[in-house]
């Protein structure tokens, strides 16, 4: 037990605070009194007090009042109280308990016995002081904690996006795309997919990952890549291969954006009839995501200056997604892209070359 643990004595009676402030002398270094209970409750607001032995028979206030007044400080609420008292029914005793008191000695004190108690109480109230010590540590420590993981997770998050259009960049500069396609299609695919009915999450996930659909490009001859003609055929067998290429780039990933952008370079060629590349996929068996990129990606490519053509105008853009209806698009998201064909033509003005 340590010996610098402060009990408190509140007793009227000199006699008696003599009587017990001598027992506690030879446990304690220094023991407090006070012979009021005013003095007390001023006492135990101004020190830390580890054990309270009160009398109940006090001139001012009465002891058990006194308790009940420090049992509602929460500062104070966790000193143990132990009574003295000389009436020892059992309707005195259970006041006591009642007022939040942990024990009761009575008079005449027994040396012996109160020293048990005392030192019983201190030590539980020693060691329940060290365990809310360590439990607000460990609080803090584990908040601490989580807010650097937090961190490090965004970190990762901005990272991993940042990755991911600036290769998105990449690949857009070597085809010598115009200059904001990324980011259009990147829009038109996240409003096509809440359109359709994906949730937020794989909306989002859609945009961010769609920037890399031509990513395949990068190991595409530039004499190719930048023909201000039509290519040969063969010409044409080598371009179809960025699909292929793109998806080999980023299939070995397990990160959701990664695999989502494999998907998308995949099979962002492919037509709803079955006649698109590279795996003649058909109707549905095309992931949503290769289905949606291809409006988004066809809408922007017609709609802007390419080094073999013009823009074209709004009207024949419209006309060639009806004809291409359940052929090269899901006929589902042409007549979601036409119904809300105000909300395209907005993001296609925001994001202008
Ligand atoms: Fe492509
Ligand atoms: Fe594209």
């Amino acid at each position: 037990l340590r010996s610098d643990a402060k009990v408190l004595i509140v007793e009227d009676n000199i006699v008696n605070l003599k009587i017990v402030q001598n027992i506690l002398n030879k446990i304690f270094d220094d023991v407090l009194t006070a012979k009021t209970g005013n003095e007390c409750l001023d006492l135990v607001k101004n020190s830390d007090v580890d054990l309270i032995l009160l009398d109940v028979g006090l001139l001012d206030i009465n002891g058990f009042e006194v308790a009940r007044k420090i049992k509602r400080i929460n500062s104070l609420k966790s000193i143990p109280i132990i009574f003295i008292t000389s009436d020892s029914s059992y309707e005195s005793i259970e006041k006591g308990f009642e007022v939040g008191c942990v024990d009761y000695i009575k008079k005449p004190i027994n040396a012996k016995e109160l020293t048990a108690r005392v030192k019983t109480h201190v030590e539980l109230k020693l060691a329940n002081d060290q365990l809310v010590e360590y439990k607000d540590h460990l609080e803090v420590e584990i908040s601490n904690t989580i807010k650097e993981i937090k961190n490090l997770n965004n970190e990762i998050e901005d990272t991993q996006r940042e990755v991911i259009f600036t290769m998105g960049a990449i690949g857009e500069s070597r085809s010598k795309e115009t200059g904001n396609h990324v980011k259009r299609v990147a829009e038109y695919s996240y409003l096509l997919a809440i359109l359709y009915g994906l949730d937020e999450n794989e909306a989002k996930l859609l945009k961010e990952a769609s920037p890399m659909h031509d990513i395949g490009k990068v190991a595409i001859p530039d004499s190719i890549l930048n023909k201000p003609a039509k290519l040969t055929e063969d010409e044409f067998t080598t371009m179809k291969t960025h699909a292929k290429l793109g998806y080999n780039m980023l299939a070995h990933s397990k990160r959701p954006i990664l695999k989502a952008a494999a998907i998308i370079a995949h099979e962002h060629h492919e037509k709803y009839n079955g006649t698109g590349y590279p795996r003649k996929l058909t109707g549905e068996d095309i992931h949503i995501y290769g289905r949606i990129t291809a409006v988004a990606d066809v809408f922007d490519a017609l709609g802007s200056d390419r080094c073999y053509k013009k823009a074209w105008e709004l009207d024949k853009i419209l006309n060639l997604f009806q004809e291409e209806r359940a052929k090269h698009f899901d006929p589902k998201l042409v007549d979601i892209f036409i119904e809300n064909l105000d909300s395209f033509l907005e993001i296609r003005d925001k994001f202008k070359d």
